[in-house]
Order: C-alpha cells, then sequence, then structure tokens
C-alpha cells in the first residue's frame, strides 16, 4: 500500500544529488508494501535558491522515477544544502488510474506553493473538492489527496500574510478532512520545514543528531481544543470564520514542557529528521523514532521538532524510542526474493516467537505482554480471533487447540464480514486482533468497534509500535522479524505459534491436561528442526511446481488441523502465481466440490497422521475413483497414501496441533515456484499490498 519518506538536513550541508538518493533509498524500502507510481519534491532551482519546489513523478516502479530523476538536466545536485526539505511516496492507485498525474505529491497550484504526500482516503474530499471549485481553484487529477494541497493552500490565503505558522496550517486543514490519512506537507512559503500528521495511518520521524538529545521524551504542545479555529466541520464555514483572521490563538504550552527536547546539550544545532509510514525506511539512518499518534502535528521547524495536539491524549509526551530492528534482516542476502528468504528463515523466526516464552526444561510458558491481563482472560465467557487475509488462516489453524485447551467458544472472524454483521460484543469477551502488519484497515475497525463495546482487545502483531500493537490492551509480538514479500509466510507460522502458546497458559493449571500440554510443548520445542527437514523438500517441490504449471486449477483438500494449510496454501498459490486455486475441507468434497474433478486432474491433498486420517484416506480414495490424480502431503513411509498417491510430499510427523506448521511450508514452496517459472514478481504480486491500510 503507499508509501511516504520525507527527509529534512538542518545545519547539515547535503548535495541535492545526496538528497535524491536519500530519497529513492527510502521509497526502494518501501517497495515490498505494494505500489504502482512513485513521486518526489524537493527544492527546485540552482545552487541555494530555495523559492521553488521541483515535483517528479512517475508511473511504475521507483526505477523509473530514477531514471526521470536522471533525465532532469537543469537541476544543480552538486552544491551542498545546509536545509533541506524534501518528501517522495509511493502509490497504490485508489482514486485514479496509476499515471503521473495521479501520483503523489499532489500540489496546491502551478507554482508548487504546497506538497503533499498522502497514505489513506479522504472521504470528503468531493465535498472539499466542490468548496474550493467554487472559489476558482483547478483540479488536475481525480485524486482524493490533490483536495488537501488546494485547501491548504486556500486556508494560508485566508490568513492574509499574518505569519501563520505552516504547524498551525496544517492543523486547521485536517480539522476539515475526514477518513484516513498519514500526511506530510512541504511548502515554498515555509522553505526547510516539513510538517506531518496522522488520523489512522501510521507514521513515525526518525531522528539523527551528532550530540546526545537533551531527553527521550518530545512534550507535546496544546494548540487548543478541536473545533477552536473552525467551527464545524461544514465548509461553508471555513470562509467566514478564516477571512478575518479572527481565530482567537488558542495556543498554551503544556505546564509539563519545560524546554524544547530537540535543543541539544552542547549548543550544536545540526539535526536530520526522517519521517516515513514504516520503520524499515529509516532503520538505516538512524534507530532513534519517535511514533506518532492519532492527530498529533509534528512539525520542523528551524531544525527543531515538536509536536503539536488541540488536545491531549493519554500521555503528556512522545517517548523516543530505539528500534531494534538491523538493516540485515531487510535484506536479501543469499536470497532471489525476499518471499523465498523469508521461507527459509522459518526455523529461525520460530525460535525467536518461542525465545523467553516457552520454557522446555521448566514446561512453563509465559507471554510477556499477557501475563497481567490472565486473571481477566480466564474469566471471559468467548473467545473471538478477528483477522484477514493469512492472520485470518492462522486463527482457523488454531482455532481447534484453543477450544481444547481452554474450554471455551471459539469464533473466528473474518473483520470486514465481523464488522458487517455488527457481530454482537460483550464486556466480558476477549477479542483477539491478529494482524501482521498490525495495520489492516478492517482488523483496526474491528478493533476499535470491540473497545466501544467494552470487551478486552488482545492484539497478535509482528510490528512493535504497530496500530493494533498500541491500541489493544495487550497483546503478543510473534517476533517473526520484519516481512517483506507481500505474501506472508513466516509470520503465519510464527502467528500459529504464539496463538498455540497462548491455550497453553490458559490451561497450566489444569492437572488433566498436564501430559497434552507436555506433547505439545515437545512438539514446539522440536519445531525448528523439523521445519529445517521440509525445507529440504525445496528441489522436490520445484520439479512438481513444473509439472503442475499448466494445470486449470488447483484443489487443495484437507481437514482437521490441516484444514487452514488448505485454505492458505490456495491462497499463496492464488497471491503468487495468480491460478485458480481453492481450499477444501474434505468434509465438503460430496457436497459439490467433486463435481469439478476432470479424470487425470491433479488435486493436492493434505493427510497426516492424526484424529481424522482415516476420514481423509477416504476423501482421497473418492478422488481416485473419479480418475484425479492426488499428490498428498503426508507423514513419513505412510504406506495407505503412498498406495494411492499419485505423488507424495513427506513432512515430518508432529503433534496434531502443530502439524499445520509443517504441512503449509511445501505449498509456500509451491507457490513461490509456480510464480518463478511464469516469470511473475514473487515479491510483489499485481494489484495486492502488503499493508492494507484502506477498506
Ligand atoms: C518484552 C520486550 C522484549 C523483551 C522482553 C523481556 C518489547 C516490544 N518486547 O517482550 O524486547 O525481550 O519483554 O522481558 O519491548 N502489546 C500489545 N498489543 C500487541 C502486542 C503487544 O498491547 O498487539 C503489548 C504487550 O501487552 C506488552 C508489550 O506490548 O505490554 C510488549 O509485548 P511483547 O513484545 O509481546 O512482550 P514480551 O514478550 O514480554
Ligand atoms: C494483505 C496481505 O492482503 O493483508 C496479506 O497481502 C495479509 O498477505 C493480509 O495476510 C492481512 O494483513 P495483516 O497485516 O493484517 O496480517
Amino acid at each position: 500500500m503507499c508509501g511516504i519518506f520525507a527527509y529534512l538536513n538542518y545545519m547539515v550541508p547535503v548535495k541535492r544529488q545526496q538528497i535524491l538518493d536519500i530519497l529513492i533509498g527510502g521509497l526502494q524500502r518501501l517497495e515490498y508494501r505494494g505500489y504502482d507510481s512513485a513521486g518526489l519534491a524537493i527544492d527546485g532551482g540552482q545552487g541555494e535558491c530555495q523559492d521553488n519546489i521541483l515535483i517528479i513523478k512517475q508511473k511504475g516502479k521507483v526505477a523509473a522515477l530514477q531514471q526521470e530523476i536522471l533525465e532532469q538536466k537543469d537541476i544543480d545536485k552538486e552544491t551542498p544544502l545546509l536545509c533541506h526539505a524534501g518528501i517522495s511516496h509511493t502509490r497504490w492507485a485508489t482514486h485514479g488510474e496509476p499515471s503521473p498525474r495521479n501520483s503523489h505529491p499532489h500540489r496546491s497550484d502551478d507554482n508548487n506553493e504546497f506538497v503533499v504526500i498522502h497514505n489513506g482516503i479522504i472521504t470528503n474530499y468531493k465535498d472539499i473538492k466542490l468548496f474550493l471549485e467554487k472559489k476558482g481553484y483547478k483540479f488536475e487529477s481525480e485524486s482524493d489527496t490533490e483536495s488537501i494541497a488546494k485547501l491548504i493552500k486556500h486556508l494560508h490565503s485566508c490568513h492574509k500574510n499574518n505569519g501563520v505558522t505552516f504547524q498551525k496550517l496544517v492543523a486547521e486543514t485536517i480539522q476539515q478532512l475526514e477518513g484516513s490519512f498519514a500526511l506530510v506537507f512541504k511548502s515554498t512559503h515555509y522553505p526547510g520545514e516539513l510538517v506531518a500528521t496522522r488520523r489512522g495511518g501510521p507514521l513515525l520521524v526518525g531522528v539523527r543528531s551528532k550530540v546526545q538529545l537533551a531527553t527521550n521524551a518530545f512534550p507535546i504542545i496544546v494548540s487548543g481544543a478541536s473545533g477552536h479555529l473552525l467551527e464545524t466541520h461544514r465548509h461553508d464555514s471555513l470562509l467566514p470564520t478564516l477571512v478575518d483572521g479572527t481565530y482567537p490563538d488558542g495556543k498554551t504550552v503544556h505546564p509539563l514542557m519545560k524546554q524544547l527536547s530537540s535543543d541539544c546539550t552542547d549548543g550544536s544545532d545540526a539535526m536530520e529528521y526522517f519521517f516515513s509510514s514504516d520503520a524499515s525506511a529509516v532503520i538505516e539512518h538512524t534507530k532513534q523514532v519517535i511514533y506518532l499518534e492519532d492527530e498529533d502535528v509534528a512539525a520542523v521547524c528551524n531544525g527543531k521538532l515538536n509536536i503539536h495536539r488541540a488536545t491531549l491524549d493519554d500521555s503528556n509526551v512522545r517517548e523516543l524510542i530505539t528500534v531494534k530492528m538491523e538493516l540485515e534482516q531487510i535484506m536479501k542476502g543469499n536470497y532471489s526474493t525476499f518471499m523465498q528468504k523469508e521461507i527459509f528463515e522459518q526455523p529461525e523466526s520460530l525460535v525467536n516467537t518461542m525465545r523467553g516464552r516457552l520454557n522446555y526444561e521448566k514446561g512453563s510458558v509465559v507471554l510477556g505482554g499477557l501475563k497481567d491481563h490472565m486473571g481477566e482472560i480466564r474469566r471471559c465467557r468467548r473467545l473471538i480471533m478477528i483477522a484477514c487475509g493469512t492472520s485470518f488462516n492462522s486463527a482457523v489453524a488454531t482455532r481447534q487447540i484453543m477450544e481444547e485447551l481452554t474450554e471455551l467458544p471459539v469464533m473466528v472472524e473474518l473483520s470486514s464480514d465481523f464488522l458487517d454483521r455488527r457481530t454482537p460484543i460483550f464486556r466480558d469477551d476477549v477479542c483477539f486482533f491478529i494482524s501482521q502488519s498490525g495495520e489492516t484497515a478492517d482488523t483496526l475497525m474491528a478493533l476499535k468497534y470491540c473497545k466501544e463495546k467494552g470487551a478486552l482487545n488482545v492484539g497478535i502483531t509482528n510490528v512493535v509500535g504497530s496500530t493494533i500493537s498500541r491500541e489493544t490492551h495487550c497483546g503478543v509480538h510473534v517476533n517473526a522479524g520484519p516481512e517483506i514479500g507481500v505474501a506472508s509466510t513466516k509470520a503465519y507460522t510464527s502467528q500459529i505459534a504464539t496463538l498455540i502458546m497462548f491455550a497453553l497458559t490458559l490451561c497450566e493449571d489444569r492437572i488433566s491436561m498436564t501430559d497434552r500440554r507436555k506433547e505439545i510443548m515437545r512438539g514446539l520445542h522440536e519445531l525448528p528442526e523439523k521445519i529445517e527437514k521440509v525445507l529440504l523438500l525445496d528441489e522436490r517441490i520445484k520439479e512438481i511446481a513444473e509439472e503442475l504449471i499448466h494445470e486449470r486449477s488447483l484443489l487443495v483438500m484437507g481437514r482437521g488441523y490441516n484444514f487452514s494449510t488448505c485454505i492458505e496454501g490456495a491462497l499463496k498459490i492464488k497471491e503468487l502465481s495468480y491460478m485458480h486455486s481453492e481450499g477444501i475441507l474434505c468434509g465438503e468434497l460430496k457436497h459439490g466440490p467433486l463435481a469439478m474433478l476432470d479424470p487425470g486432474m491433479k488435486v493436492l491433498m493434505v493427510c497426516t497422521k492424526d484424529r481424522v486420517y482415516s476420514k481423509v484416506l477416504s476423501g482421497i480414495q473418492q478422488v481416485i475413483a473419479r480418475q484425479g490424480r492426488p499428490i498428498v502431503i503426508c507423514n513419513p513411509d505412510d504406506n495407505n497414501v503412498h498406495d494411492m498417491a499419485y505423488k507424495v510430499i513427506e513432512v515430518p510427523q508432529t503433534v496434531d496441533c502443530i502439524q499445520a506448521i509443517l504441512t503449509v511450508i511445501p505449498l509456500q514452496l509451491l507457490s513461490f515456484h509456480l510464480a518463478t517459472k511464469k516469470g511473475l514478481n514473487v515479491d510483489m504480486p499485481r494489484n495486492l499490498a502488503k499493508s492494507v491500510t484502506v477498506e
């Protein structure tokens, strides 16, 4: 989905060429999110001249934007600039086709007085556009974002040069916006300044300074109550309130704010700031970041960062925190794609998921993020797991073990459908929000809904500092490490392991479950080495992919714990290879799916030695009775399967509730090889995004 990256240097001489390289580098780190065009804005002109803004945009990949920059011959790329603010963006088309015109940055007018980059959707942009068109503004794109650029110019002109600050203008602008956004603004009226704000979309500020900062807590400046500057959200009210410039100033400094936190201890002013929607774009420059909260307006002026809000939220400060992510973690290394790297990382990512939590020797599981809430969780009436896509499939994978170990009713819900139904939620429900990114719009809305209903909300996320991680009452970070490939792999297996560990913690005091708990803990403990064995199947799966590449459709059948593998495997095949694929519960075969079987058709089946083993064997029989040719993922030396299968893929046997982690990996590899053989973009499948931050 869209990506934001901006860079501001203050009292640090940087050549324009370096600035462009930093911006392009940031965009390249965001490429994995999925996008279809890219753009940037820097100060144009020659030498130190900063009175105009140069916007460069291009459809397609960041490489195309880079080429476009190379062709810009008349900008001075060599003179160092002591203070400069640049913004850049990758866009995933929502309003209007992918094209330079619809790409970001969007501008206020032909002189580029205000430019803005935006993640999210402005739902009332048509009203704003209509209002501004009546004032004579001419729109040049179909994007909702353009209305923001023009609105801020309009508000600026209403102030009639009364020295309004950039921060205040942005605060006024967002009061008129409905929908979700993360925004970064730049303007010719405020050279060397950037203002960033968010509502619903993630946004962080990376801070780099050669000297120690005076404090790690940036105080929040309260700039007056919401609605103070503009009476209502009706656009007709914009003009009367603003034309006279008659706002009460409303600016009060919070008493706790003794000094601006960006003051440096030794008096040096040199500072660099990196704004991004994603920490992975910032970490190569600095590990020191501030995660902005909804309605924060972060402004850098004269090299100082201030965070303003209309009203104070739960905290007086925004902490400067150190992100632990390492650059090597997001580099491809020896792998051809991020997805391949992430599949092969699973032995290690699962160790990280369980590290410090599962103590096999002592027979204990402690989830630090939940321990203060266990009492409340134990008293709950039901557990509800809410998620989208692959994260939803991890809920399906673990529902049965949750039911068994917790003896509670467990519901699994697709976030969008959960909201569509306005599902009844009560105060004694515990709702799990499972999301790799922690930013998925539908899951976030479901979280908001459950919050309003008073349920206890638990996050299962991979991204520390993500919105779900921060907005839930408590939760568990799955610690799979950064996942860059759009198709989720290692985060999925880590989600399953985390949810199994949760089920184990909930039954730790049940004597009757002692043996079962021990068995599962052993299974988890042995998991990484068993995954290593599954990964050795890579070559064999590559050959099978060769054979399946021309199939019209790939059906993936199984039941019980392996049903999740069927739906997740089918999702991977669809996402990566664009082939039709469907996960089918074997119990449903006679109720429709058998009609799809043609003689000779190859079918993928999952049959491991668990409670439903004989039922799946009967499913295999039904397939071969219709001359289908089943390729079966099974446990080693299973003669029953060998006798019937067209081909087998043998994965080590483990405890029933963990088996789905081992059976899904061959299908992850299969989808990878199918896509590679078809010459498709494995890391960024068409029309998909890593983090779906819009409904
Ligand atoms: C934490 C530390 C970890 C450290 C360990 C040592 C973090 C992020 N984790 O891990 O580096 O090694 O203590 O004891 O600092 N949370 C939510 N919602 C979510 C996810 C998490 O509210 O979706 C909360 C948790 O309730 C908890 C905090 O975030 O308060 C950290 O969660 P998690 O990383 O899972 O905790 P630990 O495993 O204890
Ligand atoms: C998108 C991704 O559709 O969102 C999927 O392409 C992912 O891979 C889904 O499963 C849900 O994302 P998240 O971040 O909430 O787990």
